[in-house]
């Protein structure tokens, strides 16, 4: 289970902005390790998640970002139930959905939808583009009746910027951009309330990420959606995010709003991500920190004692071996109204400014509208 000791001052500081239409609590996904062909006996366990708490409001995006191999998928597929936790809750405006079945967890499930991270495997490439947006409605036939889904598909397609036209094509026929549009379509097919989109943008050029960005931002405001956005890079989640997360080996480290985790954070493993930002100024490039780390992530399956961060993080101390950091706003914060003043799991807290103050990223302005896309040969 996570551990917080947040008293009443730290919650009011690092109260949601909002209420909250998605709380995660102790959320935890062990794989069990077994050996033995015949008598199979488990012999430990990867502890893939391992006690994560957020909540998610209505209307905003939280980014949760880390390394690969940290455990941001397996939170997304228990989010959207293609994994049951090994222990936790996901409530759904109150309801703990790892808890419902049958109808009230279909329900719940068209609700909360996914975007995945690569568009060139996560789309069947035997189905026209009109069958991948359309097929949840065979799910949830309620949403769309049979004789109106080719045109709620179409509509679709036009909201994404894609052209309705060419709905009987193939995946193949569209770029990694254009693919990732039609996942996003196939996302809002169900109408949801909430997106967990699972490195939407990893896969794609720097120049097509802003553009999928940007769309998803639009996207936000045109639907009311409320977005879980998961990357491994900060650069990518800093135009989108409302709150940010920072995950480590199956925990979130740092939790606060946009500000305060990229000019003022406290954990050094976010402080080390950010030094690995690119800044675009070449003069602010200068004033940058590079914080190396060493060492390899350890392996889930042999989580380091005290903190899990201890066998790569510069600071370092007998302590952090021997009691587990919990996430709440630091001590020496907690009377403070500053922006240092939110939740890392660091028993040394400290302010470090790495990245010089101006918004870095490959993003480029939100265009207001933007023209259908034609689909290409596959090339771009
Ligand atoms: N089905 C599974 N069985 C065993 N280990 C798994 C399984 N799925 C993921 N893992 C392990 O859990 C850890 C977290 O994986 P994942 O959630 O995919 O991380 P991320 O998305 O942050 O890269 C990794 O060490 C991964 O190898
Ligand atoms: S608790 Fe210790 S090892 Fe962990 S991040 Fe803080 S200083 Fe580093
Ligand atoms: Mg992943």
């Amino acid at each position: 289970m996570a551990e917080r000791k947040n008293g009443a001052v730290a919650e009011h500081l690092n109260a949601p902005l909002g209420e909250p239409i998605l709380q995660v609590r102790g959320l935890v996904k062990h794989y069990p390790l077994t050996r033995g062909i015949v008598f199979r006996k488990q012999v430990g366990a990867v502890k893939a998640v391992d006690g994560v708490d957020f909540d998610l409001v209505a209307g905003e995006t939280l980014g949760i970002v880390g390394e690969s191999g940290c455990g941001k998928s397996t939170v997304a597929k228990m989010l959207v139930n293609l994994e049951r936790p090994t222990a936790g809750e996901i409530r759904y405006k109150g309801d703990d959905i790892t808890k419902l079945s049958g109808r009230a967890l279909k329900a719940v499930r068209r609700n909360i939808q996914m975007v995945f991270q690569d568009p060139y495997t996560s789309l069947n490439p035997r189905m026209t583009v009109g069958d991948i947006i359309g097929e949840p409605y065979e799910i949830h036939p309620e949403v769309a009746p049979k004789g109106d889904r080719r045109r709620q598909v179409q509509d679709l397609l036009d909201v994404v910027g894609l052209n309705p036209e060419y709905i009987n094509r193939y995946p193949h026929q569209f770029s990694g951009g254009q693919r990732q549009r039609i996942g996003i379509a196939r996302g809002l097919a169900l109408r949801p309330e909430i997106i967990v989109a699972d490195e939407p943008v990893s896969a794609l050029d720097v120049s097509v990420q802003a553009q999928v960005i940007n769309l998803m931002d639009r996207l936000q405001t045109e639907f009311n959606l409320s977005y879980v956005f998961i990357a491994h890079d900060l650069s990518i989640v800093r135009h989108i995010s409302d709150r940010v997360g920072v995950m480590y080996l199956g925990r979130i480290v740092e939790t606060g709003r946009d500000a305060e985790i990229y000019d003022h954070p406290t954990h050094p493993y976010t402080q080390a991500l950010l030094s690995a930002v690119p800044v675009p100024d070449p003069e602010a490039r200068e004033h940058q920190e590079r914080i190396i780390l060493f060492g390899d992530v350890p392996s889930p399956a042999n989580i380091p004692s005290g903190c899990r961060f201890r066998t790569r993080c510069w600071k370092a101390a007998e302590r952090c071996a021997m009691e587990v950091p919990l996430l709440a706003v630091p001590a020496e914060f907690r009377y403070e109204a500053g922006p240092a003043a939110h939740d890392s799991a660091c028993h040394f807290a400290e302010e470090k400014q790495v990245v010089p103050q101006e918004e870095p990223g490959p993003v480029a302005p939100v265009e207001s509208v933007e023209p259908p896309v034609e689909p290409t040969d596959g090339s771009a």
